[in-house]
């Protein structure tokens, strides 16, 4: 081996170990990658992030379930309800962006999502206009709300559920719960009080219609801002701890997050059905469809009642009227109806508010609220949005039905709405990992390769200095010494 070849080895072995630490250190092909997914994190026409932000090609489903009473009289003396949880009716949500305009030199992105809910028959339980369920007469239950404090409207309003033979239970189909039927007696209040509507279902007006427009940033200025919410129906960053209304913060819709995600990060999230925002914390990591997944949860403290967490005094309305942990009053987001949201089987609420039902059973599983995201990407593994829509029941002075039944928050409905990436997008976004992960190992290639060439080097060194000691070659080479 020529002496020059051996040096030019070694000077290449140190070259590249002292090029792979000065990447390292500087984290330059980390860089690139956070560079390149920062650069694809802006809504841009023409874009692949794009196309999936105005129709996510992943399947959204929302599934319903019910709560069947089963001791309707037992209830009115003041006896625990016990109640049979029935589902889920399983419904395809489709949500394409509609009537998207960008503006501000494409900062800004304006776009209204409308909803449209197909029913699922191998996904559920039965046909959601036969099976019936038994439960909380809303509409009679905001009645004796609303006029609790007329003597002769209370009068008017006992003659009239006499007369139709209403009570403090109904009996309806699914279809007709959520979608809405004529009931008697929001007809009657309909025909003096012609605003408020004769009809009544949990997602009336709810398919086929969009809750509004909404302005988000495009994140062309920051990545960080990609798809943050700036606007809802007009209304701008309005501050989301104190306000009681139907109000909003920054934060996204739910549908895509920053890239880049920490632990420490946290989550705001935006719903119109919750009247509110959210907000959700690092909880665990996972592994969806083989991709490494950080799961965000909203903790426990962001149903907290004011006493455990000072912060959500704003939502004890009216104020100093706290609600028991895990409760959530919007009354005043549903026409004044005394509807209170909460998790499904009350999971993460205060004790008492679990014993006073029979047939609620919290599991953290199957109950609470979780998005799992691609800490590089950001982009939504899997997630599941659940909640439970309760109504408050009270005894209520002037109304004998109320004399004897116990203060209640009664569950009424539950829902999962839900989403998992579809194979496809799992297969893209692997790849995308896969190639992200060779990017940032390239360091480490090229620290390999000076290694292997300081190997080469060292052995072709002592090699050569063992052939270089005087006389002692010849004497030591048995082909020479038999010659
Ligand atoms: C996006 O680009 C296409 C083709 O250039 C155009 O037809 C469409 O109107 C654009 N959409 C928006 C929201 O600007
Ligand atoms: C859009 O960009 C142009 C050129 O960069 C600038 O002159 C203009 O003020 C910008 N308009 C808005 C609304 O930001
Ligand atoms: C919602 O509307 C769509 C189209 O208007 C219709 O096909 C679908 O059956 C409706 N869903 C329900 C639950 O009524
Ligand atoms: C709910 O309970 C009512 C009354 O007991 C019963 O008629 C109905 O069949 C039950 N619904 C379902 C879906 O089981
Ligand atoms: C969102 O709002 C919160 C509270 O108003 C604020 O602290 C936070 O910096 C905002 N986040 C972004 C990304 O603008
Ligand atoms: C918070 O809830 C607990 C029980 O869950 C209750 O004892 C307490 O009074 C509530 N706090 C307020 C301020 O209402
Ligand atoms: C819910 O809030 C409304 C006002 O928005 C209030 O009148 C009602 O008393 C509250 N309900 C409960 C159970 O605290
Ligand atoms: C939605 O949540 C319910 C429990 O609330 C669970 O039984 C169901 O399997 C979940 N659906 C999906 C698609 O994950």
């Amino acid at each position: 081996m020529a002496k020059w070849a051996v040096y030019v080895t070694g000077t290449f072995s140190v070259l590249l170990l002292v090029v792979s630490i000065v990447l390292l250190v500087a984290h330059t092909f980390m860089n690139i990658v956070d560079v390149q997914v920062k650069q694809a994190t802006v809504l841009k026409n023409g874009t692949e992030v794009y196309e999936d932000w105005v129709s996510p090609p992943p399947p959204v489903y929302m599934q319903f379930y019910f709560f069947n009473v089963t001791n309707p009289e037992e209830v009115l003396t003041g006896e625990k309800p016990i109640v049979e949880e029935i589902g889920p009716y399983t419904y395809r949500e489709y949500r394409p962006r509609e009537n998207i305009d960008f503006h501000e030199n494409g900062t800004e992105v304006s776009a209204v999502t409308t909803k449209t809910y197909v029913f699922e028959a191998d996904k559920s339980v039965g046909d959601p206009n036969v099976d019936l369920i038994r439960t909380v007469n809303v509409p009679v239950v905001t009645l004796l709300e609303l006029s609790k404090d007329s003597t002769i409207i209370k009068k008017i309003v006992e003659a009239a559920l006499k007369a139709y033979k209403e009570g403090m239970f109904m009996t309806h189909t699914v279809h007709e719960l959520l979608w809405g039927y004529k009931d008697t007696i929001l007809s009657l209040v309909h025909t003096v009080q012609p605003d408020i509507s004769d009809t009544f279902g949990l997602f009336y007006k709810m398919n086929a219609t969009d809750d509004g427009e909404y302005v988000f940033l495009s994140g062309k200025n920051n990545y960080l801002e990609f798809t943050q919410i700036m606007e809802w129906n007009g209304k701008k960053n309005l501050d989301w701890w104190t306000t009681e209304s139907c109000n909003m913060i920054n934060g996204t819709d739910g549908t895509s997050f920053h890239p880049l995600l920490n632990k420490d990060d946290i989550i705001y999230m935006f719903s119109s059905d919750l009247c509110r925002s959210i907000y959700a914390v690092y909880e665990s990591s996972e592994t969806v469809k083989n991709i490494p997944v950080f799961r965000f949860s909203p903790p426990a403290n962001v149903f907290a009642n004011a006493s455990i967490n000072p912060q959500n005094s704003g939502f004890c309305v009216p104020a100093g009227n706290c609600l028991p942990s895990g409760l959530l009053n919007v009354s005043s987001c549903k026409q004044g109806a005394p509807i209170i949201l909460s998790s499904p089987h009350f999971y993460q609420a205060d004790k008492s508010v679990i014993n006073s039902i029979k047939g609620i059973e919290p599991i953290k599983e199957n109950h609470k609220t979780f998005l799992d995201l691609s800490p590089l990407t950001g982009t939504v593994i899997q997630a599941a949005k659940r909640l439970q829509v309760n109504v408050y029941v009270r005894k209520i002075d002037g109304y004998p039905i109320t004399e004897n039944i116990q203060t209640l928050f009664f569950p009424v409905m539950h829902l999962n709405e839900s989403v998992c990436i579809d194979d496809e997008s799992a297969e893209k976004l692997r790849s995308i990992l896969l190639q992200a992960r060779v990017v940032a190992n390239i360091p480490f290639i090229i620290m390999g390769l000076g290694i292997i060439l300081g190997i080469i080097f060292t052995i072709l060194t002592c090699r050569q200095s063992r052939q270089r000691e005087p006389g002692t070659d010849d004497e030591r080479s048995p082909l020479i010494r038999t010659s």
